[in-house]
């Protein structure tokens, strides 16, 4: 073995030894303040707008693993309004999930946990704001499943294969009022499977999931989710497995029932045409953090961000021949070892010399739309670039 090989190899131990300690000092932290009892007053907190039902604040989401720390949300910040759909888009692995899973505080811990920033819900049962991050995980029960749902990225495997439909979807309802009877539970349960368009719901009932269709799964999902008159439906890719037809049947049940109960929608997908069709403001991430947002007409009408206007030329666009799509060069930086400059730098055709500096602030371009980047830094140089 050459010195330079053996150097190397005692390099990269004495590093995988400093990561370990780190994350053990991290862990014992976590596990201490999941035992410590948390006063309401820790938790309590004022919304910044009161027409808002969710607001994410500078949020930040690490995975403490062997390889080092994944930042993978980094520093998130974004409103959902009271009864509007909200568009989350960005290419696989930007912290889209991470994002949502911080909300209903599923991070699977003590690898994954909220390392910073608030995610403010307006408790409006309760006449209060609370922040979910700091939450203890008795109160958050009581949110979970009821005030906010989800819908799962997997449809397929969101369901248990051996339990029932039935038995399934009465689960969140028997928890969440515990004194209706047991026939009134199923009368909610069919009541929802009707809701969401399933003709044969009394029969549906007693199935097990593999008896049913994929489409019909993930509307026992959405029914599932919805059961409980959730103020905040999250779903995350809720079309992704399923075929065109039958995705735009569960684009238009949601949207409709959004209405029906009146609730906010956070709609997690990389599908731009969805996006178009549903939701009225759009937050675009890329690694980690959101690089561009404001209202639908914002967005696809006057895209600032280069990653945004990457994404829309790569969108399949009815009646026009393209020949071949647009494909945005390049890959995501490693999400161990960011850099501290720009992170779609390395991917952008408008780079520029300043973009090897700081992480480009956030610039309003109207109250509703804001961008990071360094063309818009500039007033001067704003004005044309990047259309
Ligand atoms: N349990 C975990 N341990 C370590 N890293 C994780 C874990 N879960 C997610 N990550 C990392 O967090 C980052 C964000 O992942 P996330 O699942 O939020 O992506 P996404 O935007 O939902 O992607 P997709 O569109 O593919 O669903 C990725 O870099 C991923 O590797
Ligand atoms: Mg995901």
């Amino acid at each position: 073995m050459s010195e330079n090989t053996a150097n190397t190899k005692n390099t990269k131990k004495e590093r995988l030894k400093q990561i370990k300690r780190f994350n053990a000092k991290v862990y014992r932290q976590y596990t201490k303040d999941k035992k410590r009892k948390i006063p309401v007053s820790d938790y309590i907190t004022e919304m910044r707008d009161a027409d808002n039902l969710l607001e994410f604040d500078n949020l930040q989401a690490y995975f403490y693993t062997d390889a080092g720390t994944v930042k993978a949300v980094d520093g998130v910040s974004f409103d959902i309004p009271k009864g509007k759909t909200v568009g989350v888009v960005g290419e696989s692995g930007c912290g889209k999930s991470v994002t949502s899973l911080s909300v209903m505080r599923l991070l699977q811990g003590p690898q994954g946990q909220i390392a910073g920033g608030q995610i403010r819900y307006n408790q409006e049962s309760m006449q209060r704001a609370v922040d979910l991050t700091k939450m203890p995980m008795d109160a958050m029960q009581k949110i979970r499943g009821k005030e906010i749902a989800m819908i799962f990225q997997e449809p397929m495997t969101s369901l248990n294969p051996v339990f029932t439909i039935g038995d399934q979807l009465s689960e969140s309802i028997k928890l969440h009022f515990p004194k209706m009877s047991k026939q009134e539970v199923k009368a909610r349960c069919i009541e929802m499977m009707k809701l969401v368009g399933i003709a044969r719901a009394e029969g549906i009932f007693d199935n097990y999931p593999h008896e049913l269709s994929g489409g019909m799964r993930q509307r026992i999902v959405i029914a599932m989710a919805l059961s409980c008159d959730p103020r905040l439906i999250i779903a995350d890719e809720p079309t992704t497995a399923l075929d065109v037809t039958i995705q735009a049947q569960i684009l238009d049940l949601l949207r409709e029932l959004k209405d029906k109960i009146n609730a906010s929608i956070m709609l997690i997908t990389h599908d731009l045409g969805v996006v178009a069709e549903m939701a009225d403001y759009v937050v675009i991430m890329y690694a980690g953090k959101v690089v561009e947002q404001g209202t639908a007409k914002e967005i696809f009408h006057d895209p600032r961000h280069p990653y945004t206007i990457g994404l829309l030329k790569s969108r399949p666009v009815l009646n026009e021949d393209v020949g071949r799509l647009y494909s945005i060069p390049g890959t995501v930086p490693n999400p161990i070892e960011m850099p501290s400059y720009c992170y779609f730098k390395n991917r952008c055709e408008k780079c520029m010399e300043c973009c090897s500096g700081e992480y480009p602030a956030t610039i309003d371009v109207t109250p509703t739309h804001k961008v990071n980047c360094w063309l818009y830094a500039q007033p001067s140089a704003g004005s044309e670039a990047g259309r």
